[in-house]
This record gives C-alpha cells, sequence and structure tokens, in this order.
C-alpha cells in the first residue's frame, strides 16, 4: 500500500537532456503564485512556478531527436551504461498544457489526468520553485501549510496528492557533476517507496537491469531506487483522504540498490512504506469526508495541517501533525478515531502511530525508521513541495479508497479505508473511463501557527452534510488565533 506509481509518459513533440539539456523546446515554467503568512498578514512570494519531474520529459540523443528511451524502454545502442546515457541524452522543455495537461491561472494549478496529444500522456508530478533553478524549500517545523482542492473530478483509483519530499534544491545539479539538468528540469526526486521507475538518479542512467513494466506501457524498473523522507500531507480523491509521514534512515536524497530498495521485503528498506497514515474512514468515521458529507467533495475546501513541536519553536522535536479543513466559511475540526483499542485521537502523534499499528495489527515499520522524530529533523532540513496525479498500478489505489487486502474482513479495524468497490481503479479502467478526471490546487499558503486561514464566521443552518454542530465550529475574527483555541 501507499505506492507511488509509475507516472511516465512521452512526448514526441518535445525535447529535453537526459541528463543533458535538449534545445527542441524552451523551458517555460508555468507561474504559481502562493503566499508566506504572519499574525500580520500574509505576502506574495517571490518567483512562484513549477517545474514537470524529469521522468515524463522527451529524452532524446544530445546530436539528434532519436529517443532515448520509447514507451517503457531504452535504446541500448545509446545507453550502454549509465554513465554514456546520461552524457548521449538530454532532457528537453515541455508543453505543459498540450502534452501533459498541466495549467495554472494566478494561485490555481490544475492537472488533468490523460491528455491526449501527439501522445497519451498519463498523470504528471510536478515541483514549486523558489527560482528558476532551484526547489522551493519548506521548513515545516512550528509551522502551517493550507491549500484548497477540487477533488470533484477524482473518482475511485486516482490519487490527487500534495506532498513533500527530501529532495535536494537544486535537484542534484552540484552534487553530480554528470546531471547538467537540474532543478530547472525536474531532476532529483526521491520518496519514501524508493522508486525504481527513476530514469535518472545521482547523475546516471538507470538504464542497466531495467525491466519494462509487465502492466504500464510507460514505465519499467532499473537496479537503482531514489530514497528520501516522505511527508504526505494530502493523498486523496472525492471518496477517501489521508495523511501520512514515512520516515527514511538515510539523510536527504538517496541512491539505494539492492534489499536497500525494499527488494526481497517490503519492510527490508531504508524508508517506511507504510507511514503512520490518518485516513478518517480507516479511522472509523465514515461520514467525515466524501460527497455530501462533513467535508463535502463536490465542491472545494481548504485542507489546514499544523506541524507541532515540543517547545513551540522551530527547532523543538516534532509531536503532533494537526488537520483542519475550512469549507463555507466554517472550519471543521478534524473526524475523531472510533476504533477499539485507541483513544478518539483526531491528529498523528506518537501515541496515535504506536495504538493505530497495534489495533490494526499493522507492522511497525513507521517505528523502526524513526517515526515522528525523524520525519521532523528531515523537515528541519527542508523539503521540497510536490504535487501530482496519478493511477496505480501496483494495486489499483484500493489502500486508499476501498477494502484493502481485498480478501480480509472489512469489518475488521484498519481493513477499510473508503467505499470503492475492490474491482475498481485499475489503470486500464480508470484511464478510459475517466480520462478528463482533473484535480484542482490553489491558494497555497505557508506560514506561522493560525496565521494561513480564517473564515466568514457565519455558519450556513444549511451546511453540506448537515453540517454536524459538534465537528463545526466557527472561526475567530482574526487571523492570530493560536492552534491551542481550536
Ligand atoms: C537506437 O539508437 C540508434 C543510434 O542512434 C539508432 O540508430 C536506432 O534507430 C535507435 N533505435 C530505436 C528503436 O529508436
Ligand atoms: C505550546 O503552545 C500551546 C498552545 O499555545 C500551549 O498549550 C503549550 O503549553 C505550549 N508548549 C510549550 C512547551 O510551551
Ligand atoms: C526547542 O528545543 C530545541 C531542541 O532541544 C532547542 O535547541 C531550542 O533552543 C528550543 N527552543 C526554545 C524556544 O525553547
Ligand atoms: C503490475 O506489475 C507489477 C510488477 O511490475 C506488479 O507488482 C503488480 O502487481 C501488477 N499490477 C497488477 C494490477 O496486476
Ligand atoms: C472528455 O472530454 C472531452 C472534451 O470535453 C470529450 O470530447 C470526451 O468525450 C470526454 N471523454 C470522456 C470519456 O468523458
Amino acid at each position: 500500500m501507499f505506492q507511488k506509481a509509475a507516472l511516465l509518459a512521452f512526448s514526441l513533440a518535445t525535447a529535453v537532456y537526459g541528463q543533458q539539456v535538449g534545445t527542441q523546446m524552451t523551458e517555460t515554467h508555468p507561474k504559481l503564485s502562493w503566499q508566506t503568512c504572519t499574525s500580520s498578514g500574509c505576502t506574495a512570494a517571490a518567483n512562484g512556478a513549477v517545474t514537470l519531474d524529469a521522468n515524463w520529459r522527451w529524452l532524446h540523443t544530445t546530436s539528434g531527436y532519436t529517443n532515448c528511451y520509447t514507451g517503457n524502454t531504452w535504446n541500448s545502442s545509446i545507453c550502454t551504461d549509465g554513465k554514456s546515457c546520461a552524457a548521449n541524452c538530454a532532457l528537453d522543455g515541455a508543453d505543459y498544457s498540450g502534452t501533459y495537461g498541466v495549467t495554472t491561472s494566478g494561485n490555481a494549478l490544475t492537472m488533468k489526468f490523460v491528455t491526449t496529444g501527439a501522445n497519451k500522456n498519463i498523470g504528471a508530478r510536478v515541483y514549486l520553485m523558489a527560482d528558476d533553478t532551484h526547489y522551493q524549500q519548506f521548513k515545516l517545523l512550528n509551522k502551517e501549510f493550507t491549500f484548497d482542492v477540487d477533488v470533484s473530478n477524482l473518482p475511485c483509483g486516482l490519487n490527487g496528492a500534495l506532498y513533500f519530499s527530501e529532495m535536494d534544491a537544486d535537484g542534484g545539479l552540484a552534487k553530480y557533476s554528470t546531471n547538467k539538468a537540474g532543478a530547472k528540469y525536474g531532476t532529483g526526486y526521491c520518496d519514501s517507496q524508493c522508486p525504481r521507475d527513476i530514469k535518472f538518479i545521482n547523475g546516471e542512467a538507470n538504464s542497466v537491469g531495467w525491466t519494462a513494466s509487465p502492466n504500464d506501457t510507460n514505465a519499467g524498473t532499473g537496479q537503482y531506487g531514489s530514497c528520501c523522507n516522505e511527508l504526505d500531507v494530502w493523498e486523496a480523491n472525492s471518496i477517501s483522504a489521508a495523511y501520512t509521514p514515512h520516515p527514511c534512515t538515510v539523510n536527504g536524497q538517496t541512491r539505494c540498490q539492492g534489499d536497500d530498495c525494499a527488494i526481497t521485503s517490503r519492510y527490508s528498506g531504508v524508508c517506511d512504506p507504510d507511514g503512520c497514515d490518518f485516513n478518517s474512514y480507516r479511522q472509523g468515521d465514515t461520514s467525515f469526508y466524501g460527497p455530501g458529507l462533513t467535508v463535502d467533495t463536490k465542491k472545494p475546501f481548504t485542507v489546514v495541517t499544523q506541524f507541532l513541536t515540543d517547545n513551540n519553536s522551530t527547532t523543538g522535536t516534532l509531536t503532533e501533525i494537526r488537520r483542519l479543513y475550512v469549507q463555507n466559511g466554517k472550519v471543521i475540526q478534524n473526524s475523531k478515531s472510533k476504533i477499539a483499542g485507541m483513544s478518539a485521537y483526531d491528529s498523528i502523534t506518537g501515541a496515535y502511530c504506536d495504538d493505530q499499528k497495534a489495533a490494526f495489527g499493522d507492522t511497525t515499520s513507521f517505528q523502526n525508521h524513526g517515526g515522528l522524530k525523524t520525519i521532523g529533523q528531515s523537515m528541519g532540513r527542508g523539503m521540497t513541495l510536490v504535487l501530482s496525479v496519478w493511477d496505480d498500478h501496483a494495486v489499483n489505489m484500493l489502500w486508499l479508497d476501498s477494502t484493502y487486502p481485498t480478501t480480509s474482513d472489512p469489518t475488521k479495524p484498519g481493513i477499510a479505508r473508503g467505499t470503492c468497490s475492490t474491482s475498481s481503479g485499475a489503470p486500464t479502467d480508470v484511464e478510459t473511463a475517466n480520462a478528463n478526471a482533473s484535480v484542482i490546487y490553489s491558494n497555497i499558503k505557508f506560514g506561522d501557527i493560525g496565521s494561513t486561514f480564517s473564515s466568514t464566521g457565519t455558519t450556513s443552518p444549511t451546511s453540506p452534510g448537515g453540517g454536524s454542530s459538534t465537528t463545526t465550529t466557527t472561526a475567530p475574527q482574526t487571523t492570530q488565533t493560536k492552534y491551542g483555541q481550536w
């Protein structure tokens, strides 16, 4: 579960340097405005923009336009080994809207699921930039991160994800001299699944030992993976949502090989693949999140996440990740766990993770990889913001929105995660039936606790989902509220 799918697609109409840079199309990052906030208000960040991950880009010879990689296969006469492949191949600029279905307008980013241009593109992954050649790095401890999301057009099987990975700000350009493309071209991705579908890692192609996926025409896996701490703030569709920290025992983006990539066993790697998740449905509140429910996914809403430390300082130890929602001008407290053997937890703490793993009979991989303290140390070093939309070639996203494992008793705690059918989410189905799906992320704000959101203070008697008064409170008038007041 909690796997990141391979989301690879190719355009023959665009060009970029493998780890060199191509010149077929100028890379122009779509602008995306966002804000930083304090108790005295919010200000627009400079140079807000996004860049497309390198894996999606056209990879062709530096000398011409022969593909270095087509579908899920490397050209073995160009890519005889990882180093020469990096020298011979170039990543090119992206046609964001035409090829990848990625568009921005003001503070809003829309990502389409399937885009049919000259080629068919499935999903995308983009990063927020600080400038043209660096990813924006966020230090989230004792801070709050807020965004609006519209998941109304994201059905079962899809995942609109907003998360942080501990990537190098320059995409690995300085560390690896053979990487000439860098963050401008979306290099250096890593996450807690130690993905092996990444085409270039540490300035070398992952072409040696590459195995084409049996069920994904755009993906394969190489001998290396790219691991790092991952903080999933939001993985969701219109039916289910989860937030999940995933610690690793390595600091920063780290190339793995063999069992460090969890090859023989899911839990043998340097990262925690499961994480400690909070999914309201899985925690037993089945009427909180969904179409027409307390958080009504038929309309946009605001997602607030607070990263609290033991001494209320940015250098303290991470102790709690809190979640709030705002919709129709009202603050909605997170749902409370209703699981036998667990307190009515409504946030992620060390005690929540311990009790949840025990109640669900899950492994303690999260704790074994350092738990909240370790992901907190990663947050202290700085992480890159990732926004994506994907489908799941491994397990059809059932870990997020259905009964999983599918053969387990759904009345057993932790098995039911959402109302999607166990037969839903197959990529061959959703890529056809739900090709027009999309997600919109907007109004990103980052700042001091209590400074990034407010409400109109009006409570509508006809609020969606019946507006349960026990889960909905009127927000304070000012933006200076401390989290303790909620
Ligand atoms: C692989 O690259 C070689 C050398 O550039 C080229 O001649 C050949 O056509 C390519 N093969 C494919 C399948 O594109
Ligand atoms: C941190 O702030 C909260 C809310 O204001 C307060 O309840 C708590 O006592 C503070 N903790 C410390 C260690 O100062
Ligand atoms: C918070 O804790 C960290 C780590 O122990 C310490 O370095 C820092 O000085 C503390 N900050 C405050 C304001 O107490
Ligand atoms: C697709 O293939 C991968 C192996 O690359 C396998 O792990 C996965 O279970 C397959 N997915 C489905 C839905 O058959
Ligand atoms: C997707 O949208 C396009 C354009 O609006 C439309 O022509 C097409 O029929 C839609 N496809 C599906 C599967 O709904």
